[in-house]
């Protein structure tokens, strides 16, 4: 799709389409509709007073305009409610800007314009962001292997739209929107893969892809190489599989920089990255254990991630370590009750095979303390009891750094991905004392996703920690006006703008030290 941006005139817009965002309640007689309604002769009031379109989120309406007169170069309108004005966000943009896609490409529309009426002359680049990343995030269908009925994909132009606004910010808002949002895709593909498409080694291809694409440098274990750094935990998980585990480490570094100091800050990203979860020998029941094939989303939210980051060169350095392996059953599997010692030199007596994802954390975790990490912050579909506790509405959060959990939050709100944290007290470290080694990777019935939370901290000693629990978002069972079922992305945009909130607060401190 062709991304382009417009500080003219909407009415003036070479376009099919144009898609308008109207507030809830609001009227057409004064302001910015009045003149829309003049435009379309009418139209706009009508529509209004009949009450079809009353502004709400995701609603819409649309029209079709004489073909001769009315004060539109467009030649369909589509009103698209916003909700409350006083509410309208960023993130309200961006699902705005997804509903609009969606409905205009099911009636093969090819070029849109979009309106997205966000007052505030000095957001323009973060305006055009939201609207581009929310337009690529509604157009992804997870439909790749349908040869027929494929979902319709006509939208081959599409133009931001923000009157007297500044070009060049427009311009270079765009363009994040446009690697924001296909790298939340990307992330998307990945974990929409079945296992059989998505093995370990293919992950790491994807991940060598991405490195000489953009340009980061990578790395990636093979088994001799785990064995020799001692990491028996995620090694025990890959026991049982045909497929070789991989561990993919890709490093962000900001230009001119080629090493990292000795006490500097460095961000890791570790990412779970079971390509298939089947259990193991605790095997899963057969009923919906397809949907495990997205088992590896944390670590494709981390490939995603960096894929951005790549091209987008915050000014500090990243690491992304995504430990992958299939967890499967077999005559040379992990069994319960055997004890497995982690690259930290901990033991662990796995109770249940199918608690496998903290398993690969624990190394995941190590690994990149090794390589310097100071700030871990790391993200799986780790619980099944994340989805009874919080449903697919927020993304558990816990940690041992209340700064760093509350910054990831706030940069989720920003961005419309919700977290809520879950308490981590030491107590809970308790269920997982094992009777025969360190520790066992189950903490019993009770509070699951605290309980696992728990086991990966026991590895993250040392280092400023937040964990999330991406097991209930990772993956929508229905779709939303904004997008499409399957798998979601999440936690690809907040950490983004974690990594640009945190870029603009040093900054800023330099700055105020200029001043001194
Ligand atoms: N991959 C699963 C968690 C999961 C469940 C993700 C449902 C997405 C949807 C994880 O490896 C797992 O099986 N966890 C077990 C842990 C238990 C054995 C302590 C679980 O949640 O049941
Ligand atoms: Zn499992
Ligand atoms: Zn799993």
């Amino acid at each position: 799709m062709e991304i382009q941006t417009s500080n003219g005139r909407y009415a003036e817009v070479d376009v099919q389409a144009l898609a308008v965002a109207v507030f809830k309640d609001e009227k057409a007689d004064e302001g910015f509709l009045k003149e829309l309604d003049s435009a379309t002769g009418g139209l706009v009031r009508s529509i209004l007073e009949s009450e079809e379109l009353k502004g709400k989120e995701g609603e819409t309406a649309y029209i079709h305009l004489p073909a001769s007169g009315g004060g539109l170069k467009a030649k369909r309108l589509l009103l698209v409610g916003a909700g409350e004005r006083s509410d309208y966000r960023l993130a309200q943009v961006s699902q705005l800007a997804g509903a609009a896609v969606r409905h205009l490409r099911v009636r093969s529309v090819k070029s849109v314009g979009l309106v997205p009426r966000f007052e505030g002359a000095d957001d323009a680049a973060r305006v055009a962001a939201a609207t581009v990343e929310g337009a690529l995030i509604g157009l992804f269908e997870p439909d790749k292997y349908r040869t027929v009925e494929k979902e319709q994909r006509t939208v081959d132009r599409f133009v931001v739209i923000a009157e007297g606004a500044d070009d060049e910010a427009l311009r270079r808002g765009a363009e994040r929107g446009r690697v924001i949002g296909e790298s939340v895709n990307f992330t998307r593909d990945l974990a929409n893969e079945p296992g059989a498409y998505m093995t370990p080694t293919i992950m790491a291809q994807r991940a060598q892809q991405i490195a000489e694409e953009f340009g980061l440098e990578i790395d990636v274990l093979d088994e001799a190489r785990m064995e020799a750094e001692g990491m028996g935990a995620l090694l025990s998980v890959a026991r049982g599989s045909e497929e070789p585990p991989k561990m993919m480490i890709l490093k962000y570094m900001p230009e001119g920089k080629t090493s990292i100091e000795d006490g500097e800050e460095y961000l890791a990203l570790v990412g779970k990255g079971i390509t298939f979860d089947t259990g193991g020998i605790s095997l899963k029941p057969g009923e919906n254990m397809e949907l495990m094939k997205y088992d590896m989303s944390g670590g494709a939210t981390v490939l995603g991630v960096m894929r951005a980051v790549a091209q987008l060169k915050p000014s500090a350095p990243i690491l992304g370590v995504v430990p992958a392996t299939e967890n499967m059953p077999s005559g040379k599997a992990t069994k319960p009750g055997d004890v497995v010692t982690a690259m930290s030199g901990k033991t662990i007596e796995v109770i249940n095979t199918d608690a496998e994802g903290r398993l690969i954390l624990a190394d995941g975790v190590c690994y990149a303390k090794k390589l310097g990490a100071t700030k871990i912050i790391d993200m799986a579909t780790l619980t099944g009891a994340v989805s009874i506790a919080l449903g697919d509405v927020n993304t558990g959060i816990m940690g041992t750094d209340q700064e760093l959990i509350n910054e990831v939050i706030e940069a989720g709100r920003e961005v419309g991905e919700k977290f809520w944290q879950l308490p981590l007290d030491k107590e809970y470290t308790k269920q997982i004392k094992s009777d025969i080694a360190d520790i066992k990777n189950v903490g019993g019935r009770k509070a699951g996703t605290i309980t696992a939370a728990a086991f990966i901290k026991e590895f993250a000693d040392g280092v400023s920690w937040a964990h999330l629990d991406i097991a209930g978002t990772a993956w929508g069972d229905d779709a939303k006006p904004f997008r499409s079922k399957g798998p979601t992305g999440i936690a690809v945009r907040t950490l983004l703008n974690f990594v640009e909130r945190a870029t603009r607060a040093a900054s800023d401190v330099q700055k105020q030290d200029g001043q001194k």
